[in-house]
């Protein structure tokens, strides 16, 4: 049976989605994008599935303590076709938006197990389990997140029909293959072609780090609604400036001291407070490397930021402006100084 997606924000515009990220988008993450402007949907960091695993509670808690009040889809990652038919059951057991299946991730000690990006490698095991997970999910909505292909899009016809066949509810497209991972070009046209060829919605995914970007990704490709995921990280504003455009309105960018209010929420995560200091500093770094290429155009926050080797020297560059050497001291500390609506570096 074919079933019918969680409604959008606005039902006349195109859909939007926070992209699932590993050690990123969990609950915390989740209700600071909402409390800066809420994408339609959002995905759970992916669920690892094998004979003995459970649902892991913190990436539970994304869903069932989610007060943002957008649909929260669950992503999961496996091989073993009961183990993923087991957790679909279990998740559907919740107030979830709907099942998710990850099948693009780069990692090798997930796609040499044919799970994640190594799915694309065997269409034919692709088949059997969304064959599995459409019965297991019964009228739930069952979406798949996936690559162009492995290294090359041989199999991307192949897949997208096997998609058709087991009437996928949802599809989020990440426009590049598994060997790329996160860099190189985005290939829009084969997103155009899957949005063609196939009976479902598609996001669109891979950089889009503006608002006018996504609006150029949506008219190149004719999809559904756009995936943001690491310049959400970068600008936790764009899916309210992403309306804000495709509705004709003008866009006010947010000033520094607001940015530097959304940093100081991102330092207080409960993730960061149980990890030895070096790991923690990586972990803020993991943020501000998507928030600093639109700080300024010299980038100098990027740099000074990139050189920072304690939690006292990142706080201070960040959070207590007033520390700064005076020559950029107007980084965080001005509001007439802006984020820039698409970052000057890093694209
Ligand atoms: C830190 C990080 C973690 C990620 N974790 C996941 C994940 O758990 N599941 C998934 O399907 N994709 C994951 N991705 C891929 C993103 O969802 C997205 O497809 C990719 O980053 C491209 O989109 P972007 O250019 O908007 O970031 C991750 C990406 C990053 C950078």
């Amino acid at each position: 049976m074919l079933s019918s997606l969680p409604q959008s924000l606005h039902p006349n515009l195109p859909l939007t989605a926070l992209a699932p990220m590993q050690d990123v988008t969990n609950l915390k993450f989740m209700k600071v994008i909402a409390h800066y402007g809420s994408p339609d949907y959002f995905f759970t960091e992916y669920f690892r599935v094998n004979e003995t695993s459970r649902l892991n509670p913190k990436i539970l808690a994304s869903i069932t303590e989610n007060d943002t009040g957008r649909p929260v889809f669950a992503q999961m990652i496996g091989e073993s076709i009961p183990d993923l038919v087991r957790t679909a059951k279990e998740l559907c057991g919740y107030n979830i938006a709907g099942v998710d299946l990850n099948m693009g991730c780069p990692a090798p000690r997930i796609y040499r197990k044919q799970a994640g990006g190594g799915l694309l490698l065997v269409p034919e095991k692709v088949d059997r389990i969304l064959a599995e997970l459409r019965q297991a999910v019964n009228d739930r909505p069952l979406s798949v997140k996936m690559r162009l292909g492995f290294e090359n899009s041989d199999t991307f016809f192949p897949i997208l029909d096997i998609i058709n066949r087991h009437s996928i509810d949802l599809l989020s497209l990440h426009g590049r293959t598994v060997k790329d991972r996160y860099q190189g070009r985005v290939n829009y046209d084969l997103i155009a072609q899957a949005v063609r060829h196939l009976n479902c919605p598609v996001l669109a995914n891979g950089n889009i780090y503006s608002a006018a970007q996504a609006l150029s990704v949506l008219s190149q490709t004719g999809a559904a609604g756009v995936m943001v995921g690491r310049w959400a990280i970068g600008n936790p504003w764009i899916f309210h400036q992403i309306r804000q455009a495709l509705l004709c309105e003008t866009i006010t960018p947010p000033p520094l001291s607001e940015v530097r209010n959304y940093i100081d929420c991102l330092c207080q995560t409960p993730e960061a407070i149980n990890i030895p200091e070096r790991a923690r500093v990586g972990y803020f770094k993991l943020f501000l490397n998507y928030i600093a290429p639109s700080v300024d155009t010299e980038g100098h926050f990027l740099r000074l930021m990139r050189q920072a080797q304690t939690e006292v020297e990142l706080f201070n560059l960040c959070v207590d402006a007033k520390q700064l050497v005076v020559r950029h001291r107007f980084l965080l500390s001005d509001s007439t100084q802006t984020l820039a609506l698409a970052p000057y570096y890093g694209i």
